[in-house]
């Protein structure tokens, strides 16, 4: 049966990077019999422009209907001075909430072929290989109360609940020991818990749920540690389990020990295993319209979303396969460019990775 994909380009960089993963996607139909189809939705500021809202009824109607969705990117500074329910993040936020993706998936990946942009020294980040599960329908960014408030001498204060229920922490603690019962069998969760209530109840759950994955090794880190280790010795971690404040800050530091964010792509998965898959880096709206952005992220999104989503880890290994093809031919967009090397805008590198696929 044909496979329904829903694509949302976004803003800023999204349509360009996306319209390559696109590419990709319809050569495996082409030649390798992959049975989707193609279909283009809203969401973020173009959203808010056109249906004022930055995540549509029309696109929730789309994406729920969708048998798995790609994202490029959304926002730019369009929108910055928009109330916050019509910021292009909101939108984000919001299919993120009302479809239940909570498990948010963001792998980094050393590849040997861009070694030398890696901030860290090339032999603490060799073979690293590391996933960050990230739960995204709580905690901070979701609980209420929430506001600006005027107090009575005058002052305004801001104030956001940090919250998590024992059934948002098992579920996602159980994605994590899935993932790493099919890697290394290493989990580390990380809170706050010398802190915050919210992180002692985190840390009592997971490890009951640890009870259930005998195999796999579990430990737990403060936030401020996790931060120290990830750059001290990354390669001691293989899954990270976290919640949403601190998965966004976290997996957006692991994903710079890759050299790049350029490179790496994310999935949002409900209980079902049903998803969104994005690149984990922004609009980049300072580029976005030159065709110099690169598009790995989105086609290896594109990889991503065939193997969690579509089930089909063949089709996605050949995208895999086709980038480090690529890469080893010294093919590089701006972001990824070592001394010597000419750039190739957002196009041509996908056209050379639908060449690698078909080749
Ligand atoms: C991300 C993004 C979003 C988040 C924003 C745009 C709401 O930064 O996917 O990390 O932090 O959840
Ligand atoms: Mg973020």
């Amino acid at each position: 049966m044909t496979q329904k994909i829903l694509i949302l380009p976004g803003d800023g960089i999204g349509p360009e990077i996306i319209a390559e993963a696109a590419k990709a996607l319809e050569c495996l139909r082409q030649e390798f019999g992959l049975d989707i189809g193609l279909e283009y939705g809203l969401l973020g500021g173009g959203a808010v422009d056109t249906l004022g809202s930055p995540y549509p009824m029309a696109t929730d109607r789309q994406a729920r209907a969708a048998d798995a969705i790609l994202l490029g990117a959304v926002g730019g500074p369009k929108w910055d001075g928009y109330d916050r329910p019509l910021r292009p993040e909101q939108g984000l936020a919001a299919i993120r909430r009302q479809l239940g993706l909570f498990a948010n998936l963001r792998p980094t990946l050393h590849y040997p072929q861009l070694a030398s942009l890696s901030p860290l020294k090339p032999e603490l980040v060799a073979g690293l290989d590391l996933l960050v599960v990230r739960e995204s329908t709580g905690d901070v960014y979701f609980g209420q109360p929430r506001g600006i408030r005027s107090l009575e001498n005058g002052e305004r204060e801001g104030f956001n609940t940090m919250v998590y229920r024992t059934s948002e922490i098992e579920r996602i603690a159980r994605v994590a020991f899935e993932a790493a019962r099919r890697r290394h069998r290493k989990l580390c969760s990380v809170d706050k818990a010398n802190t915050l209530e919210t992180s002692q109840l985190w840390r009592e759950v997971v490890e009951q749920v640890a009870l259930d994955y005998p195999d796999v090794a579990l430990s737990h880190l403060y936030v401020d540690n996790a931060v120290i280790q990830l750059v001290r010795a990354p390669r001691q971690f293989d899954v990270i389990v976290t919640g949403n404040l601190f998965g966004d800050i976290l997996s957006n530091g692991a994903a710079m020990l890759s050299g790049s964010l350029g490179i790496l792509p994310s999935a949002s998965l409900d209980a079902s295993g049903k998803g969104l898959f994005e690149p984990m880096h922004g609009s980049a709206p300072d580029i976005a319209g030159k065709g110099m952005a690169n598009p790995l992220a989105a086609i290896l999104s594109a990889a991503m979303l065939l193997r969690y989503g579509l089930q089909q880890p063949e089709l996605a290994g050949r995208i895999e396969r086709a980038v480090a093809q690529v890469l080893d031919q010294g093919l590089r967009t701006v972001d990824i460019m070592a001394e010597g090397m000419t750039p190739v805008g957002t196009q041509e590198m996908g056209d050379a990775v639908v060449a690698a696929l078909a080749a």
